[in-house]
């Protein structure tokens, strides 16, 4: 099964990322990964730290000739802006009094600067907000994108866009193909799906920039062509949909997630959300409609997946709330980083690639994943079965 963690810290000398269990024989699109972290650093309503940063990742291990070893593969990614924080941010040098300059001591409400400092134990609250800015999810995107990669080479298909920006809701995208989707959502700077609707969302994010304020939405992923059967019914922790919505949860300021219809599917009637069975020789089984999102007993049941995330609006405010500062313990203003008015492009991305890698890992938990031509004759082969059943 495949498994990942990251290091790293926002204005450190890079990201670090090493991913285990990735089948051998994967040729890697290294363009590809790197068009994945350019959306994550695209969109409008982003803050200047964009205009600083140029991702590209690094790979310094388990690949050969551009093809994966099955060994663990070893990611960076340079932090560009490290240049002008080089003493500040230096990991091996003592602590003096010229680089601990710019402590952060009013930390922000909504982040995790006041909480992550009383738990570690800093004074200096910028050790807390390093790491837990969502700089980190640069690295997740290019895990997510290999793993994206690694499901095209098994035919699912997968993109993550945005749905609602502050109170505007984009018209519904839910009848277009993963494909016509994504030729959609890029024909703009809003990953959104309707052209129609980008001039007020935009006037929207400018208003919202100018009263120094920010705004949250909601995001909604698609994947296609999932085989019925990853996940399990038999234990708690076995379900995929809980392992989705944990990965999920796990993107920096996500504070609900949905599989299908979700939260609305709770006031409806059960004969309008239960999706009735089909089967046909050619095609298998399916459901006729698909409100609940492509599971059933936290199991695939072989409709496309969907998930909802509603991210809050970015806590940073040029504006700044009510704050106490923990050294003095007056009441001041929060402390001010340099900081996005809405970041719900980006974090579509981040999304979109969190749930590739929670289906790359139940596929490679479910199936051999040691040799890529071996899992696709073998994915292929459980398909067929499926499909007789
Ligand atoms: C792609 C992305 C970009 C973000 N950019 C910012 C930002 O510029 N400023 C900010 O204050 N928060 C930003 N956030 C949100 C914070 O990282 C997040 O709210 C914070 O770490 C607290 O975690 P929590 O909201 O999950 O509780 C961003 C989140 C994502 C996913």
């Amino acid at each position: 099964m495949i498994n990942y963690v990251t290091a790293g810290e926002s204005h450190g000398p890079q990201l670090t990322g090493i991913l285990t269990g990735l089948p051998a024989g994967l040729t890697l699109d290294i363009d590809a990964i790197n068009a994945g972290l350019a959306a994550r650093q695209g969109g409008f309503g982003r803050g200047n730290r964009q205009q600083i940063e140029h991702d590209v990742v690094t790979v310094t291990g388990g690949l050969r000739h551009g093809v994966t070893l099955g060994s663990p593969l070893a990611l960076t990614i340079q932090n560009r802006d490290h240049a002008h924080w080089s003493a500040i941010m230096n990991p091996t040098s003592p602590a003096t009094a010229e680089n601990t300059l710019r402590q952060v001591t009013r930390p922000r409400p909504g982040h995790a600067d006041l909480v992550g400092g009383m738990k570690y134990g800093h004074r200096d609250l910028r050790n807390v907000l390093e790491r837990s800015s969502a700089r980190e999810t640069a690295m997740r995107v290019a895990i997510g994108q290999i793993c994206k990669q690694l499901l095209a080479q098994l035919k699912i298909q997968l993109v993550g866009y945005v749905q609602q920006i502050g109170t505007i809701t984009v018209d519904d995208a839910a009848s277009l193909s993963v494909e016509a989707l994504t030729t959609a959502i890029t024909a703009n700077d809003l990953r959104i799906a309707d052209q129609q609707q980008v001039a007020a969302i935009h006037d929207l994010i400018t208003t919202t920039k100018k009263a120094g304020d920010t705004l949250g939405g909601v995001i909604r992923v698609v994947a296609t062509n999932v085989p019925a059967g990853l996940g399990s019914y038999t234990n708690w922790d076995t379900k995929l949909d809980g392992q989705l919505a944990a990965a999920v949860m796990g993107v920096n300021a996500m504070k609900g997630v949905e599989i299908g219809d979700g939260f609305a599917a709770a006031g409806r009637y059960g004969s309008q959300v239960m999706d009735e069975i089909d089967w046909h020789a050619d095609t298998g089984w399916s459901r006729l409609t698909n409100h609940l999102g492509g599971f059933e007993g936290g199991m695939t049941n072989g409709m496309p997946i969907i998930i909802k995330a509603a991210m809050k609006p970015i806590p940073t405010l040029y504006k700044p709330l009510q704050s106490v500062d923990i050294q003095t313990k007056a009441v001041q203003k929060a402390s001010v980083e340099r900081s996005d008015t809405t970041a719900i492009v980006p974090a579509s991305i981040v999304v979109e690639s969190v749930v590739a890698i929670e289906l790359v890992k139940a596929l490679t938990a479910t199936f051999d994943g040691s040799n890529l031509a071996r899992l696709q004759a073998t994915l292929a082969a459980y398909r067929s079965e499926l499909q007789a059943y």
